[in-house]
């Protein structure tokens, strides 16, 4: 697959030991920054990766700040993202069937790196059931058209 991915200062430890598993499993990753410890603002680093991945040049991203809190709700603001933060794997799990996210966020500063990687496993391994769960995300798709014009 092809992975987008992006984080704040609060995100970029994780960020990598993301990296490093996801290309062990054969994915292309591309890395939007940052790559410094160094203070930043989160929504420079979700917009690239949100716009990318609407443009379908990825099949997903993974953002990830201090709590994936901030970051998620940049991501969101983009028409045609569906960012979910997962903090356990039945939501990682759930988000995809469900909701067809196609971006995840972390939260650094909330869960360890080993969880981190079970998270980033499941959801990439979960399909969208479909179904009544796409009359429920046209129904978003609506409340965007409405909003943005
Ligand atoms: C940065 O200190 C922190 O606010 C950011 O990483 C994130 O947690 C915001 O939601």
């Amino acid at each position: 697959m092809k992975i987008a991915v992006g984080s704040d200062h609060g995100g970029v430890e994780l960020k990598k030991e993301i990296k490093k598993y996801l290309v062990t499993e054969g994915h292309e990753v591309k890395d939007f920054g940052t790559n410094s410890t160094e203070s930043c603002d989160y929504p420079d680093y979700a917009l690239p990766v949100a716009e990318a991945v609407v443009a379908k040049e990825f099949d997903f991203g993974i953002l990830i700040c201090g709590t994936g809190i901030g970051i998620g709700i940049a991501a969101n603001k983009v028409p045609g993202v569906r960012a979910a933060l997962c903090s356990d794997t039945f939501s990682a799990h759930a988000t995809r069937e469900h909701n067809d996210a196609n971006i995840l966020t972390l939260g650094q500063r909330v869960v360890g790196p080993g969880l981190a990687l079970d998270i980033v496993k499941t959801f990439l391994n979960t399909e969208f059931q479909g179904e009544r769960h796409q009359n429920r995300i046209d129904k978003i798709t609506e409340i965007e058209k409405k909003y943005y014009k």
